[in-house]
C-alpha cells in the first residue's frame, strides 16, 4: 500500500532560525514519510548563508530580501508578498516557522492567508512586555494566534500557551531544537571530529569573555552603556574579550567607536556556528543579549550575564546560571568582576544543565507533525 508523503515547507530567514530549524529539516529529510522543502526569506544574507553551509541545507526557494538597515515595515511587507507565490506553488500540508523574528510572524501570516496549518517551533516564550524584546514579543504573540501546532521547548512555555487559551491538544513540549544543534556540535568538538579556530591572538593565561549583543531596544544609549562597560572590563590585565560584532549598522557603529584599538578586545566578524560554539567552550564567561546564546550557555556549563532587563527564558535564571544585568554600565562591570574574582560564586554559576532540551527535539517535532497530519482533525485547518 502506498502512503502519501507529508509535504512540509520550512520558512526561515535569520541566523537563529536557521540554527534551530536546520536540525529539524535534516531530521525530516531522513524520514521517508516526509517531502520537505525549504524557503529562505534571507532576511539575513551572510549570517544565514553561514548556517546553511554548516548544515548542508540548500533552499528550494530563496527570496533574497535583505536590504541594508531595513525597517520592520519593509521586511514584513516584502516577506508576506514574496511568500504568496511560493506557498501557492509548493502548496504544502504544513508550514513550519521558528521563534519570533519578522520572518516568523510574516511566514505564519502568509501560511494563514493560504489556509495552510502552521507549526510554530519554540512557541510560548513570553516576557509579557511588548517593548522587551521589541518587536519579538509581539511577533511571538502573533505567531501563536496564527499557528495551529505549537512546539514548546519547556513546560513553562507550554503553560504560557495553555493560560492564553491555546487548546492543550495543539501544544507539545519537545525541547528546543537549538539544543539538538549545540549538543551535536559540542560532542563532535570533544571527539575531535569538528574543529574550531586556532586563535593565536588569545593568551590562555587570561580569562576569556565572549560577548554578543544586537537587540533593537538597546540601540542608542543602551549600546553606549554596554560598550562603556566592556571598555572598563578590558582594562583588567587578567581579561581578554572576544566580540563577534553583528552586522547591523546600529550595532557596528557604537561598538567600533568605543572598542576599536583596545589591546584586550578582539572585535571580529560574526563567526560560523562551529567556531562560535568552540569559542563559547573556551570562555570563562559569556555576556550577551542573545536568546540562543542564553540557551546554549547552560549546556556548555558557562555562566552568562544577560544584557536585558527581562528574559523570556527564565529557567536558567531560576537555576542560578544566568543573571540579568540590563544595560547599566555599573551593574555589568560589578557582576562581571564578581565572576572574575569570586571563585565560589563562579563555581555556583558554572553548572552544566540542560533546561531547554535534551538534543532530541527534532524527532519529537517530526512525530507530532505526522500525528497531526494523519488525524482527521487536521482537515478543518486546510
Ligand atoms: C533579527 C531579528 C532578531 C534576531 C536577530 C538575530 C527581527 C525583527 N529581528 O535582528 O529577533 O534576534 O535577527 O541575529 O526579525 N545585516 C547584514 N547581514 C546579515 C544580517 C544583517 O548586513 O547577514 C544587517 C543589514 O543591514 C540588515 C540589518 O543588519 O538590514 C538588520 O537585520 P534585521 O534582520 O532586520 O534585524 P536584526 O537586527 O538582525
Ligand atoms: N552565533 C554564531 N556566531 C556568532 C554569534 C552567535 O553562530 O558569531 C550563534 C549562537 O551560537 C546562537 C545563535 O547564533 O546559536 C544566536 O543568534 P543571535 O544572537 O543572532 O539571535 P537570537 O538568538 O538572539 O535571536
Amino acid at each position: 500500500m502506498s502512503h502519501k508523503k507529508h509535504r512540509t515547507l520550512f520558512i526561515f530567514g535569520t541566523r537563529p532560525e536557521a540554527i534551530k530549524l536546520c536540525p529539524v529539516v535534516n531530521h525530516l529529510r531522513s524520514r521517508p514519510e516526509f517531502e520537505v522543502s525549504v524557503c529562505v526569506t534571507a532576511q539575513h544574507r551572510a549570517l544565514l548563508d553561514q548556517v546553511l553551509a554548516v548544515f548542508e541545507v540548500v533552499p528550494d526557494f530563496d527570496l533574497d530580501l535583505m536590504l541594508p538597515n531595513q525597517t520592520l515595515s519593509q521586511s514584513t511587507s516584502r516577506i508576506v508578498a514574496g511568500l504568496e507565490p511560493v506557498l501557492r506553488s509548493a502548496h504544502p500540508d504544513m508550514v513550519l516557522v521558528q521563534g519570533d523574528t519578522t520572518t516568523t510572524f510574516s511566514g505564519a501570516l502568509a501560511g494563514f492567508y493560504q489556509k495552510i496549518p502552521v507549526g510554530h517551533v519554540e512557541a510560548g516564550l513570553r516576557t509579557w512586555d511588548i517593548w522587551q524584546p521589541f518587536p519579538e514579543e509581539m511577533n511571538r504573540l502573533l505567531a501563536t494566534r496564527l499557528a495551529t501546532l505549537h512546539f514548546a521547548a519547556t513546560d513553562w512555555a507550554a503553560g504560557n500557551l495553555y493560560r492564553e487559551g491555546v487548546p492543550a491538544e495543539r501544544v507539545a513540549v519537545t525541547g528546543n531544537s537549538g539544543i539538538d544543534a549545540v549538543l551535536y556540535v559540542r560532542d563532535k568538538l570533544e571527539q575531535g571530529k569538528l574543529h574550531g579556530l586556532d586563535w593565536p591572538q588569545l593568551d590562555p593565561s587570561r580569562k576569556l569573555i565572549v560577548v554578543t549583543a544586537h537587540r533593537r531596544e538597546s540601540f542608542g544609549e543602551g549600546f553606549e552603556r554596554i560598550c562603556a562597560a566592556l571598555a572598563r572590563l578590558s582594562e583588567r590585565p587578567d581579561v581578554q574579550i572576544v566580540y563577534p560584532v553583528h552586522p547591523n549598522p546600529n550595532v557596528q557603529a557604537p561598538v567600533r567607536r568605543h572598542l576599536t584599538g583596545r589591546p584586550n578586545v578582539l572585535l571580529v566578524d560574526p563567526l560560523e556556528y562551529v567556531p562560535f560554539v568552540d569559542l563559547m567552550r573556551r570562555a570563562w564567561l559569556l555576556i550577551t543579549d542573545s536568546g540562543g546564546v542564553q540557551e546554549e550557555g547552560p549546556s556548555l556549563g558557562k555562566p552568562i550575564l544577560v544584557l536585558r532587563e527581562k528574559t523570556e527564558r527564565p529557567e536558567a535564571v531560576q537555576a542560578g546560571t544566568v543573571k540579568l544585568v540590563g544595560t547599566d554600565t555599573e551593574c555589568i562591570v560589578r557582576e562581571a568582576t564578581r565572576l572574575l574574582e569570586d571563585r565560589p560564586e563562579y563555581d555556583r554559576m558554572s553548572r552544566i544543565h540542560n533546561p531547554y532540551g535534551d538534543g532530541h527535539a527534532s524527532g519529537r517535532i517530526a512525530d507530532l507533525i505526522i500525528s497531526f497530519l494523519t488525524t482527521s482533525s487536521s482537515q478543518i485547518f486546510r
